[in-house]
């Protein structure tokens, strides 16, 4: 099956660069998560290979090869994957850049900053963004014909819309000039 074996090893994909960027890139403040937050954030990721594997149908004949199997859903589900995740990571290096001394490179302090840059031209929160296209991707490759992985991705929308409402809520509340012109998290409309 090799649509569900492709989505895993995106998603895959997406644990290790983010882990990787928690450790390496992020500069995080001491703000702390809410509990309710976290085990939601726990259950999701934990559950979501068993979410693709219980809809997973091995193919009628093992004899395909993968090759074979490889559609052009896969390639352009493949394909918005890589430019979001791309994206989303020079997202984080833009946000992370904001509390480094240019000069050094050390961290220059743990406070919130007006982040510059192409993709914040338009929106707040470009990562969040980001992340729904993501998620649109596993979909794509499954052509949207998964029941779980469209309400996984629903989900998603819902809640990465409501964080990015809350954000650029708060920017706006407190940096006295932030951009007029910028929206949350979809650029133009809202
Ligand atoms: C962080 O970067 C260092 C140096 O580039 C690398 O050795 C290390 O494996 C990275 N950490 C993670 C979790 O990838
Ligand atoms: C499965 O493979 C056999 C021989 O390899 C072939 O005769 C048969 O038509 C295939 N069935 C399907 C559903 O593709
Ligand atoms: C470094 O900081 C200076 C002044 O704070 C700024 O003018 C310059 O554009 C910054 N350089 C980069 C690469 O961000
Ligand atoms: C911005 O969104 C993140 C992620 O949902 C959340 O943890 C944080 O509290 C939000 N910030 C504000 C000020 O709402």
């Amino acid at each position: 099956a090799f649509t569900p074996f492709f989505i895993l090893f995106m998603m895959a994909v997406q644990c290790w660069r983010r882990y990787e960027e928690c450790v390496n890139t992020s500069i995080f403040s001491h703000s702390t998560i809410n509990l309710f937050h976290f085990m939601t954030g726990v259950f999701v990721y934990s559950t979501f290979p068993l979410s693709i594997l219980t809809q997973a149908i091995a193919p009628e004949n093992n004899s395909g090869s993968i090759a074979m199997q490889i559609s052009c859903q896969h390639i352009l589900g493949f394909l918005l994957f890589c430019i979001a995740s791309f994206t989303q990571r020079s997202t984080h290096k833009t946000l992370a850049e904001l509390r480094l001394d240019n000069k050094t490179g050390k961290v220059k302090d743990l406070n919130h900053h007006v982040p510059k840059g192409w993709m914040f031209k338009h929106v707040s929160c470009p990562h969040y963004l980001c992340e729904i296209f993501i998620y649109c991707s596993f979909c794509l490759v499954d052509s949207f014909g998964s029941e779980i992985l469209n309400y996984i991705f629903l989900f998603v929308i819902v809640n990465q819309i409501v964080a990015a409402h809350m954000n650029h809520t708060w920017y706006k509340k407190t940096f006295k000039y932030y951009p007029k012109d910028r929206k949350a998290i979809i650029p133009f409309i809202f």
